[in-house]
């Protein structure tokens, strides 16, 4: 099958590139995938540089590529930058996933799409997929504006809701514990919440269930992890395994810190309907061993 990815150079996309090598898809040679301001050198993968914002040039490559399915990832993931930029942020995160979601009705080619936890404004964890979205900020609004185009144009696209994600990306593609293994391990002072509560995911797992939902049928899915845990938690464990002790993580307040985005309190995922599908997030100590040891921590994976 001729896939088709968005936004491979990005964080997920370099684990799911990796899940497809594993899997042997990359080695047939039947992965197309997009970049943008980021290179994309993996043996197997056919790359395509493509601004998304620009219309006519993703519709061509859409009809060049003529994918027998697509996992649409490619976004501004940034909720400050979806803040100071609506418009740029806008015209990928809504107008380019719904041209894609058009693209795949009108060839009849199943669609897998990757939307966020923070549709929901965290007054009410832990969230199902019928719960209500009340997004707090400009990236919540268009992953809303983005599903509800997709649910309309075609509903047989998979809309998969990721809660915050964690694994190792390399060095061009860092997510949000990257700066924490970093400090963490080297014992230097770094500030964590502990009044903001996800339900996390390794990136690693996050990737097989994108692929396995390609066969799951259209709906809204929550690929929550195993524990609802704030990022000071999450600092614990790391420094846990990590066998350094955890007097140098600083507990922080979201009052602390000014950001652009409004953030939500608790948007713990319910994740029990797409486990009923066969998604199988792993132990959050075994996950943050794995990525230990992806970082280069050799003994971590054996703790
Ligand atoms: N990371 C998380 O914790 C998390 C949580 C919930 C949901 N998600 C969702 O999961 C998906 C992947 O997230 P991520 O963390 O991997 O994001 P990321 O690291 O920021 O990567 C974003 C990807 O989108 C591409 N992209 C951005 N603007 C583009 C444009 N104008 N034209 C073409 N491509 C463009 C980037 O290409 P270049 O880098 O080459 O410019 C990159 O490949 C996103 O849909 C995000 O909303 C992520």
């Amino acid at each position: 099958m001729r896939l088709l990815v968005t936004g491979m150079s990005g964080f997920l996309g370099r684990s799911l590139a990796h899940y497809l090598i594993q899997t042997s898809a990359l080695a047939a040679g039947e992965v197309v995938a997009t970049c943008h301001q980021r290179r994309l050198p993996i043996d197997g993968v056919s790359p395509i540089s493509v601004d998304l914002a620009d219309q006519p040039a993703l519709l061509q490559n859409l009809d060049e590529v003529r994918p027998r399915a697509v996992i649409h990832m490619a976004a501004v993931s940034q909720p400050n930058q979806c803040e100071t930029d609506a418009t740029g942020s806008a015209a990928v995160n809504v107008a380019a996933s719904t041209t894609i979601a058009r693209w795949c009705a009108r060839h009849a080619k199943p669609l897998v799409f990757t939307s966020t936890d923070l549709v929901f404004d965290g007054k009410q964890p832990p969230y199902r997929e019928s719960a209500q979205p009340n997004p707090l900020n400009a990236y919540a609004r268009q992953k809303v504006s983005a599903e509800a185009a997709i649910q309309t144009y075609c509903p047989n696209a998979v809309i998969c809701r990721l809660p915050l994600l964690f694994g190792f990306g390399g060095s061009e593609a860092t997510g949000f514990a990257h700066e924490m293994v970093i400090a963490i391990a080297a014992k230097r002072p770094i500030r964590l919440f502990t009044d903001e509560f996800r339900t996390p995911l390794s990136t690693v797992c996050a990737a097989k269930a994108l692929v396995a939902a390609l066969r799951w049928p259209g709906d809204i899915y929550h690929l929550g992890g195993t524990e609802r845990i704030s990022r000071y938690a999450f600092g614990q464990r790391i420094a846990a395994v990590l066998g350094v002790g955890d007097a140098h993580l600083q507990p922080i307040t979201q009052a602390d810190l000014s950001m652009a985005a409004r953030r939500p309190r608790d948007v713990s995922l319910n994740n029990r309907k797409a486990r009923a599908f066969g998604f199988a997030p792993q132990d959050l100590d075994a996950a943050i061993r794995e990525m230990l040891f992806a970082f280069g921590f050799a003994d971590a994976d054996s703790r």
